[in-house]
């Protein structure tokens, strides 16, 4: 089917049955045959709710601006500073011009700021309340560096792809899970006054073909991700839902074609599904050079471009002389773009744009203080937190006052870390072999103040405590002192962008891992994994008696596996994502679409599983994963009783929502709580400890179970807690097509409460 098109394509479209282009691919691709269906005008925003002020302070705003001031203000220029991007000053109006920065996890290439844990790490805290802290800390570094805009969060990839180079800088694979930590991190981010960017908009899944090539003269668009209206809803828009109800000020789209239209003019996803149904009243910024067509990408909804644009410019005021775009667009683009910054307060005592951050950090430049000394315990509370447990022979952990430890695995060492922007665009073994992952590559990459290393904080330990070490950092295979209490063996698996993984495993650490095993009876594996790391080599090993997910903790690295490792601090970490225990139960998700050959100059990637990625699949095929989504040990145990259902808000259960004016995030009345649900925790071990209570609900006609609750609860030993969830209109809807509505499903809910997606203990069910 997709080769047919591809093929008709070349053929100059022959006249086969196929549906007329869109609008959306016409300037650029108008020999292909798009399936997106155009949505026009692009909808102005209205300023409604609580942007009313600054609405209004930039429509005044934009009343002053000559149309080649307009202009500017919508693509980025070289400011030769180390802003990823720059929106030129009106310095007769006191503009000073716009500074958008890398990104989710810390401010990127320059000095004096912290390399934060990453999203996949922030994702496996389960913490809402950490999510909004690591987030405001996060964002008092940018604004005190005068960054305007962060380059994130990420939900996009969401992780559909086991394989998928991005998934860490992203929180989940489950949209409910992402959407909650994403309304926090944003809000977060934009209570430090510094404007979020959601990314990357919407199913931009892998990076194989994520941008269009040119192979042997041959011009080949970028992959396609080809989603139907109804997994579009439940499961890709699901988290940018929650972004815009946070009042993400901006939202980049993504490199990659989404049913066969460009994401940075594809007028569906930007005014339809953003701009009308979720009213969005922020903008639209390309990611970088992902802007391929010009007065059609403005007309589709597009505002902004960078990191320049070859496209609009002037082009752009003769489109509104000669009739091609509305006066009125450009103005609207204008508004959103200046709307943001009064939003957010920029206009008063905020820093000039990237003070003190040069493009090259060797050049002269004033020491500009990102960092601030109160960030230190998120910083490390984020660090813990993320570490996930999953097994623990015997309760070989923590380690209890050991006369010896002996260290080995290349990766709990620190880096030469001298040149900042530490990038590693690279992706050939699937390890960063030379030292400690703290991070994923590519423009998630951020520039730690410092690095504490495992083995650093374990020098540290020693010093403390008296502990004796050892440690061989480089050998494969090597020898073990006998009367060591402890192996601690440090691997990392590594993704970064601009490449899909290699693997979920790869031989080297796995033979390190066996090797010792073989030699050493109390072998702890801490594997810091850029996205999921399948263990089925050695996991059942009786010598490998306790395995750590350690994620992408950022700086303090190696301090918060040491205060795990001796039980300062109770794990309480659980996984975002699957486990499989073969590369095979992925099934197609497993690797990214290849272009098919001969006809690739179109690759299709088409998502026909709709909403069954990760567990979700594995649950719908009955496959069981070595490590299910939502599980993670504790050094204590928790007991659950008492499930108890109210339904609330009684009469309000017509299966459409009440309708109501159109406001950020959509239809208001889709977060109206329905149901309520509490249970109890007791914390039935020896120590202190938190529990994430998941819950699960089987709604009729969708998938088994999905996540549509957690609660973070921290209950000191003998006690119990008690752990809420509410369940909104949203929550317990599926999005009909041809309603075009989240409809209430009338029938009978399955509630499950529980430690993780597999293990739940408490049961009950409401009808509707
Ligand atoms: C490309 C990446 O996809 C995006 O995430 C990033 O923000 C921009 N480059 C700017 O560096």
């Amino acid at each position: 089917m997709h080769a047919i098109a591809g093929f008709i394509s070349l053929l100059g479209g022959l006249s086969l049955a196929v549906a007329a282009p869109t609008q959306d691919n016409i300037t650029d691709d108008s020999h292909f045959f798009g399936q997106s269906p155009p949505v026009y005008p692009s909808p102005e925003g209205t300023g409604s709710g609580a942007w009313a002020s600054a609405y209004e302070k930039a429509r005044q705003f934009v009343t002053q601006l000559t149309d080649e001031e307009k202009v500017n203000l919508t693509a980025g220029y070289n400011a030769d500073n180390g802003c990823s991007g720059n929106i030129p000053a009106v310095p007769r109006l006191n503009f000073p011009g716009i500074c958008v920065s890398d990104a989710a996890n810390g401010l990127r290439g320059t000095d004096f700021v912290n390399a934060w844990s990453s999203g996949i790490h922030d994702g496996a805290c389960w913490n809402k309340t950490l999510t909004y802290q690591r987030g405001l800390h996060m964002g008092g570094e940018f604004h005190r560096k005068g960054v305007n805009l962060l380059l994130g969060p990420v939900v996009g990839p969401i992780g559909r792809v086991a394989e998928g180079g991005r998934n860490w800088e992203g929180f989940s694979t489950d949209p409910y899970h992402s959407g909650v930590l994403v309304y926090e991190n944003v809000r977060g981010i934009q209570a430090a006054g510094v404007g979020t960017s959601t990314k990357h908009y919407i199913a931009n899944e892998q990076e194989t073909n994520r941008n269009p090539e040119s192979v042997d003269g041959l011009d080949i668009a970028s992959a396609s991700s080809n989603i139907d209206d109804k997994t579009m809803h439940e499961l890709y828009l699901w988290p940018f839902q929650d972004a815009v109800r946070a009042g993400s000020v901006s939202i980049m789209c993504s490199y990659q074609r989404i049913n066969n239209s460009y994401g940075c003019q594809n007028s569906k996803t930007l005014n339809g599904l953003l701009k009308t149904e979720l009213g969005f009243q922020g903008y639209v910024v390309t990611d970088w050079y992902a802007q391929h067509g010009g007065i059609n990408s403005a007309n589709a909804g597009l505002d902004m471009v960078m990191p320049h644009t070859e496209w609009w410019n002037s082009n752009l005021t003769d489109a509104i002389a000669n009739g091609t775009m509305e006066a009125s667009r450009l103005d609207d683009m204008v508004t959103r773009i200046v709307a943001t910054w009064y939003q957010l307060n920029q206009d008063t005592d905020f820093p000039s744009p990237g003070v003190g951050m040069p493009a090259d950090v060797y050049a002269p430049h004033d020491a500009v203080m990102g960092k601030s000394a109160d960030s230190k315990e998120v910083l490390l509370q984020s660090a813990i937190e993320g570490h996930v447990l999953v097994k623990n022979t015997n309760d070989v952990l923590p380690l209890r006052s050991p006369k010896l430890v002996s260290v080995f695995g290349y990766d709990a060492v620190s880096p030469d870390i001298s040149l900042k922007k530490f990038q590693g665009f690279s992706q050939t073994i699937g390890i960063q072999k030379n030292h400690t992952l703290w991070v994923g590559g590519g423009s998630g990459a951020n520039d730690p103040a410092y690095i504490s290393a495992p083995l650093d904080a374990l020098q540290l330990q020693a010093y403390e405590d008296g502990t004796s070490l050892l440690w061989n950092i480089y050998d494969v295979d090597p020898a073990v002192d006998s009367t060591t209490d402890a192996c601690l063996v440090f691997v990392n698996s590594y993704a970064t962008e601009g490449y899909d993984r290699v693997g979920l495993a790869d031989d080297e650490s796995d033979a390190l891992v066996t090797n010792v095993a073989n030699k050493c009876n109390n072998t702890v594996v801490i594997i810091h994994n850029a996205g999921i790391r399948l263990v089925n080599n050695w996991i059942d090993h009786e010598n490998v008696t306790a395995v750590m997910f350690a994620h992408l903790p950022g700086q303090d690295s190696g301090r918060a596996v040491v205060e795990l490792l001796y039980g300062r601090s109770n794990p309480s970490g659980k996984l975002p994502y699957t486990v499989a225990k073969k590369n095979e139960d992925y099934g197609s998700l497993l690797r990214p679409t290849q272009p098919e050959s001969p006809y690739g100059l179109f690759p299709q990637s088409d998502f026909t599983e709709g909403v069954y990625i990760d567990y979700r699949a594995f649950d719908q095929q009955g496959i069981e994963p070595q490590f299910e989504f939502g599980f993670g040990l504790s050094y204590t145990t928790f007991d659950y009783s008492s499930l108890s259902i109210d339904q609330i808000n009684n009469g309000d259960t017509s299966s459409y929502p009440p309708s109501a004016p159109i406001v950020e995030g959509g239809n208001p009345h889709l977060w109206d709580d329905l149901v309520e649900v509490s249970a109890e925790v007791k914390n039935s071990g020896s120590v202190d400890g938190a529990e994430v209570a998941q819950l699960y609900l089987g709604i009729p006609n969708g998938p088994v179970r999905q996540l549509r609750g957690f609660d973070k609860v921290n209950i000191p030993k003998g006690e119990s807690g008690k752990v809420e969830f509410k369940l909104n209109r949203r929550d317990l809807s599926t999005w009909d097509v041809t309603a075009q509505q989240w409809l209430l499903q009338s029938g009978t809910y399955q509630v499950y409460v529980g430690r993780s997606s597999r293990d739940l203990p408490l049961q009950g069910e409401f009808t509707i």
